[in-house]
């Protein structure tokens, strides 16, 4: 897809795969990735809130192989980072959710894939071939409908649902912003494509018409439904689907604890990345809560402001089992599909084991609390 693998090896932080997102992407695509909803505070929140905890590193301590493996819904995977579903990832590249799920599967560990990603249900399971790859679903046209996509699922080799239930409405746009990333707004931004020909020759080629291969269940049609989950579906689809069920977007214990008293076998902490509601905390500081709720009875994962392997091991170490990355993941699609995303989860990788060795631990599965200094967390 143009970019080389080799050029990929040029990138060493998530920083600078932004940098090279940003010269790729129309401006105002771009930015509509990277916003937070309404005045950007969560956003923000996020990614300053792992300033708060500081590490405390065991000196002369040496370990030369440190194991990064860890399980999660009782299966292994390769390092804790997994790809966060992204509503029309395809827009940013072509290869969308499957240039995600091939990397994902390469790296060893779990793509997560939403519903409205651009590519069918089943486009994406072939592609994981053999990998893991959850389904996210936020909305869906009636019980009929969820039934239909839910049974797509299952036979398209998903492992697990992911409910997500922080977008009971849709949010405030942030100021003079793009409200939404659609082909409508794509062509009224000619002149920012005039210098991001790259993108919009890739974007033609694909059709310019994220529609078209809409995973929702009505053919050829890419609305969203109606109902939003509640508890109760909750409870229903973990009983229709067998298999296990994560709920994505709690911030706090209470809502953790229905959860898991709804069947899900994990929760993920999640503010939408600072898209939903704004105002509320980042996610780290939102972390001890929910962990202290349910984190010895049930998988805790988390996203928001994930940049760093450092980053992954200060939430392994306030009791998260992994963490999720939706924006690097999206910046390294956009500048090299599959072989951008691998370069981002490789810079996980790296990071997260130079992370333990200066640390002095061996293994992620050995990360705790007494690894970091709480300072100011929430
Ligand atoms: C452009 C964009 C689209 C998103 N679409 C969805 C979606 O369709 N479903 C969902 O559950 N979360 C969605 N999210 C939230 C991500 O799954 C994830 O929670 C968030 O991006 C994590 O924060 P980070 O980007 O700082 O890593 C989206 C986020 C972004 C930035």
């Amino acid at each position: 897809m143009g970019d080389s693998v080799r050029s990929n090896r040029e990138f060493f932080t998530i920083a600078e795969v932004e940098a090279a997102s940003r010269r790729r992407l129309p401006k105002s695509l771009f930015a509509a990735l990277g916003s937070g909803s309404e005045g950007g505070l969560t956003a923000r929140r996020n990614e300053e809130s792992f300033d708060a905890v500081s590490f405390r590193p065991r000196a002369a301590t040496v370990y030369d192989q440190r194991d990064l493996r860890t399980v999660v819904l009782g299966r292994e995977m390769a390092f804790p980072v997994l790809t966060a579903p992204i509503g029309k990832v395809r827009i940013f590249h072509p290869q969308g959710a499957i240039g995600g799920v091939r990397a994902t599967t390469n790296a060893g560990v779990v793509s997560v894939v939403t519903t409205s990603c651009g590519h069918s249900i089943e486009e994406v399971g072939a592609a994981a071939a053999g990998g893991r790859v959850w389904l996210q679903i936020g909305t869906w046209q009636d019980r009929n409908d969820a039934e239909s996509i839910i049974e797509r699922a299952s036979s398209a080799g998903y492992e697990a649902l992911v409910i997500t239930v922080d977008s009971s409405v849709s949010p405030n746009p942030p100021a003079g912003r793009p409200v939404k990333i659609d082909l409508y707004n794509a062509l009224n931004f000619g002149p920012e494509l005039i210098v991001r020909p790259r993108w919009f020759y890739e974007y033609a080629r694909d059709g310019m018409d994220l529609s078209l291969a809409s995973v929702v269940s009505s053919p050829g049609s890419n609305k969203k439904g109606p109902l939003r989950p509640t508890w109760g579906d909750i409870e229903w689809i973990r009983d229709l689907w067998g298999g296990p069920v994560v709920v994505k977007g709690v911030i706090t214990g209470d809502d953790a604890k229905r959860a898991v008293q709804a069947g899900a076998s994990g929760v993920i902490v999640s503010n939408h990345g600072g898209k939903g509601l704004d105002g509320v905390p980042a996610t780290f500081a939102a972390l001890p809560e929910v962990v202290g709720a349910v984190g010895s009875e049930t998988d805790v994962l988390l996203d928001g402001g994930i940049r760093t392997g450092g980053d992954v091991v200060k939430a392994v170490a306030m009791g998260a089992k992994a963490t999720l990355i939706g924006r690097p993941f999206t910046w390294g699609l956009s500048v090299a599909g599959e072989d951008g995303v691998l370069r981002v989860l490789d810079i996980f990788r790296e990071g997260i084991g130079r992370t333990l060795g200066l640390l002095g631990c061996p293994s992620i599965e050995a990360v705790d609390r007494t690894f970091v200094n709480v300072d100011a967390l929430g």
